[in-house]
């Protein structure tokens, strides 16, 4: 259970402690913040309402700790990251439960959530072993005017400190997507967890805790954005930050200072279906692309471009499976659960009543109780209507006829996001046209858009991101590179003779 055995000494009576120094937490303020169960629309946890001086102080604590961590032999890192990484995936249960509670994910989902975070964690650390290992030694002579007299040598050495701030919807397996490359590549980490989401991040932190990483190194500080949110992502010790969510980024990205930046932000992944495809896998992956947690899944299929002549029969196979979905508690493993919010299931009310009156057809009745939204497909979406450009973040899939490839193309290309897209046809010379015109971060073919596996690049163009992730282009992001020149008096050639008569 969560907040008990192993994790009981994170929990203070019914709130949530913070982590700092190593040390589990409870804030100065005296204050807390509530985190509402999505399903139930209770307050199912609490977590420490950290203070403004709380975060110059776990600063302050990660700018020191990670000068000894630089210093720290690449293998070990390695070793305590599988350790972590072991502890992680032996205590899933707690975790699990809690990412049901706070976030409403379903419990098979959630399971898998945490395993995926301990194999990408192992995965990171032997792809830093690798690449953090090894550097580029370049000769003066390749470039005009130039002489073999300079040997330069290259390396990849740590940012400093860190800031990960991961999103409600993969609160531990998109807090380890940035926890692990930065620890791997030398530099400290201060981790802010989403609101929903900040319990099952508290008992991943605990993991790294146990497997023994130095004090101050890693911290977890919680509370409310509107006090500590710009404060932390302004603060003049962090180095780097790594942030997924919403348009949130982009402000983030403007008063940022002169750092690196990592954003996945919002998509409205296109899912263009030519004449030719295999309708039943292109409708499988409607079902799981556009419904799987909901909908709530930045890389969900937001917009199905289908030809004319085949958009009577796909229409038909998804409604087919759209009826077998199941609707309940995350418990039950329902197949659709709660949005994360009220709010959010207000925002898709909003974006299905303005199809409505504009004319979409409804291939289900509308149906809401609380934050429980059924699955919808909609189908003869125009362009006029709101949910042909933005994301709902909920299981409502719209259906735009198309009339030429082209058509579908241009309304992929005229969104304002460009995170995936998807294209189903047989012919692969076809696809691959297609996907080189989508103005998208990545192209799936024949399947649903997805991030994983996880060492996989990801990237988003246009609102939808700065810079890539997947492991390795993680760790790189996290490093800079340092170069050495050495300069010799005269030219020096690998078995060369005559050296002394030069010197
Ligand atoms: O919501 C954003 C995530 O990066 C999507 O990840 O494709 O594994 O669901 P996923």
């Amino acid at each position: 259970m969560a907040g008990t055995g192993l994790f009981a000494e994170i929990l203070d009576g019914e709130v949530y402690k913070y982590y700092a120094d190593g040390e589990w937490k409870t804030s100065s303020s005296g204050k807390s913040v509530a985190i509402m169960n999505p399903a139930t629309r209770k307050t199912q946890y609490k977590v420490q309402a950290c203070t403004q001086e709380e975060v110059n102080a776990v600063m302050e604590l990660a700018k020191s700790a990670q000068k000894s961590w630089a210093k720290t032999p690449l293998w070990k890192r390695a070793e305590l990251l599988h350790k972590a990484a072991a502890i992680l995936k032996d205590n899933k249960a707690p975790m699990a439960e809690s990412l049901v509670k706070e976030i409403a994910k379903p419990a098979k989902d959630s399971v898998t959530e945490v395993v995926r975070s301990g194999d990408l964690i192992s995965y990171c650390a032997e792809e830093g072993v690798r690449i953090l290992g090894e550097g580029k030694f370049l000769l003066s002579d390749s470039f005009p005017g130039n002489d073999r007299t300079k040997y330069c040598l290259t390396s990849k050495i740590p940012l400093g400190v860190v800031l990960a701030i991961p999103p409600f919807n993969y609160p531990v397996n998109l807090a380890v997507s940035k926890i692990a490359p930065a620890l791997i590549a030398g530099n400290s980490l201060v981790l802010k967890p989403p609101t929903q989401g900040a319990v099952s991040c508290l008992h991943m932190v605990h993991c790294f805790h146990l497997a023994g990483f130095p004090k101050g190194l890693i911290s977890c500080i919680t509370g409310k954005g509107s006090e500590i949110g710009d404060f932390l992502t302004m603060h003049p010790a962090v180095n780097c930050i790594s942030f997924t969510g919403g348009d949130t980024g982009i402000s983030i990205s403007k008063k940022a200072g002169m750092i690196p930046l990592q954003m996945e932000l919002g998509g409205k992944d296109a899912c263009i279906v030519l004449d030719d495809a295999d309708l039943d896998l292109v409708a499988s992956n409607i079902i799981k692309g556009g419904f799987s947690y909901s909908g709530q899944r930045c890389t969900a299929v937001k917009v199905v471009l289908v030809m004319e002549s085949v958009a009577d029969e796909l229409v038909e196979k998804v409604k087919a499976k759209v009826a077998k979905l199941t609707v309940g508690p995350p418990e039950e493993n329902s197949d659709i659960t709660a949005v994360v919010s009220e709010s959010s299931a207000n925002f898709i009310e909003g974006l299905v009543m303005d199809a409505k009156e504009k004319g979409a057809t409804f291939c289900q009745e509308y149906k809401r109780e609380g934050n429980l939204i059924w699955p919808l497909l909609l189908d003869n979406v125009r362009p006029d209507m709101r949910i042909a450009w933005e994301e709902p973040f909920g299981p409502v899939v719209p259906v735009l006829r198309i009339n030429s490839v082209e058509e579908g193309i241009n309304h992929c290309n005229a969104s304002n996001f460009g995170l995936q897209g998807c294209v189903f046809t047989k012919d692969i010379n076809k696809a691959i046209l297609i996907s080189d015109a989508m103005e998208t971060g990545t192209v799936q073919i024949n399947s649903a858009p997805a991030r994983g596996p996880d060492h996989f690049p990801f990237q988003g163009l246009k609102d939808s991101g700065i810079g890539s992730q997947g492991v390795t282009n993680s760790i790189n992001l996290m490093t800079k590179v340092k170069t050495t020149v050495i300069n010799l008096p005269t030219p020096s050639y690998s078995m060369g003779d005559g050296f002394i008569s030069r010197l």
